[in-house]
Order: structure tokens, then sequence, then C-alpha cells
């Protein structure tokens, strides 16, 4: 799939405000903070749209970002972030679960980041019972890939895809060295149309 257009077209903070049109679907982009959510938009996108930082917590706000103006990226705040007050953790787990409740019906596929240097935590875990409880398609990016030596990369590949099994895709992935990301898009591109 070529990106050819990028544009962010709706920032929601609170549950007053409204989606935008539905398009052809959309394809999510969640994880706890700092796993490179934002990082892997505007990997995928090649543009630098998405605000990311070393620090977690960067993103607070539901993005709807249209690509090629058919379908939509949108990139959610991170979850499992202590530093924040419990106000604006509040805060973020509403906006989270109202969007997935608000539109899960043109949910095309969730990416589920993790980071591939360590097993899965409990937060993620209980984001997939949810996932699955609601019935929503998801798959597994194992992020920061660039960061293993070949050996536990291998390791933590095998370990994922054993969690996983047969059901679920499972995509080792790094910005810096894009590996993964032809794979990412030829997923949005079976079941988004180019
Ligand atoms: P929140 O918005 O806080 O939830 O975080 P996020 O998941 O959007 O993470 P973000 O994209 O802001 O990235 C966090 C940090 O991880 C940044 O410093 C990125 O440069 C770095 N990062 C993201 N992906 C990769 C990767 O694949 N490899 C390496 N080495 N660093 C990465
Ligand atoms: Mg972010």
């Amino acid at each position: 799939m070529k990106i050819k257009s990028v544009e962010l077209v709706k920032t929601i903070y609170s549950k007053k405000e409204r989606y935008p049109e539905p398009l052809n679907g959309e394809f999510v982009f969640v994880g706890r903070s700092n796993v490179g959510k934002s990082t892997l938009l505007n990997t995928l996108t090649e543009r630098n749209i998405a605000k990311t930082s070393k620090k977690p917590g960067k993103t607070a706000s539901v993005n709807f970002y249209k690509i090629n103006d058919l379908l939509y990226f949108v990139d959610l705040p991170g979850y499992g972030f202590a530093k924040v007050s419990e106000k604006e953790r509040l805060r973020w787990k509403q906006i989270i679960e109202f969007y997935f409740e608000s539109r899960f019906w043109n949910i095309k596929m969730i990416f589920l980041l993790v980071d591939g240097r360590h097993e899965l935590q409990k937060n993620d875990e209980m984001m997939i019972d949810w996932l699955k409880e609601m019935d929503l398609p998801f798959s597994i990016v194992l992020t920061k890939i660039d960061k293993l030596k070949m050996s536990e990369k291998s390791k933590m590949i095998r370990y994922y895809r054993n969690l996983f099994g047969e059901n679920y895709i499972v995509i080792p992935y790094s910005a810096v060295t894009k590996e993964g990301v032809s794979e990412i898009l030829k997923l949005v591109e079976d079941l988004g149309g180019a």
C-alpha cells in the first residue's frame, strides 16, 4: 500500500466530541505508554505527523489520521503509565473505552503494540481479555526489536508466537530498521483497500 496523503482530521479529548464519518474503516494502535504507537504511525506514513517522546504519557487524546482519503489510522493514549495523576489516568481510560465502545463497528484491525524486549505485562493481558470479550480483531506488533541481539530476538518472537498461537498474527517491528513495516502495510491494504 502506498500512502499518498495523511491528514489529522480529529482529536478527541472527551466524551462530548463527535467522531468523524466512518469512511472505509479504521486501524488502531494501542499499547502501554512509550511502547511506540505514535512512532509506528509516523513510520508507516513516512511523515513526522504524530507527536512522540522519550518520556511516557505523550499522547493524551484519540487522534484520527485520514489516510489516502479512504481510511483512518487511530493513535490512542497509552495505558499503564503510573506518573500521571489519578484523575488524568481515569480520563485516559474513559476515552480509550469510549473510543472502542463508539467505534467497534468500524474497526478493521487493532495493532496491539508490546515492547519486544519484555514478556507480556499484566495490563496488556487485561487489554487483550477486553478486546476478546468485545470480539474485536487484533494483531500483535513487537516494537523496538532493533534493541535485541539476534539470539534474544528469536527467543522473544518464539515466546510471543507460542503465547498467541495460530489465531493471531505476531509481527516483529523496528522503527529504526523498518523491519515489519511492509507486513503491517500489507495487512492494512488487504483489509482496508489501497
Ligand atoms: P505514549 O503516547 O506516551 O503512549 O507513547 P507511544 O506509545 O506513542 O510511544 P512513542 O511513539 O512516543 O515512542 C516512545 C519512544 O520510543 C520514543 O523515544 C521513540 O523514538 C522510541 N521508539 C519507538 N519505536 C521504536 C523502535 O522500534 N526502536 C527504537 N529503538 N526506539 C523506538
Ligand atoms: Mg503516543
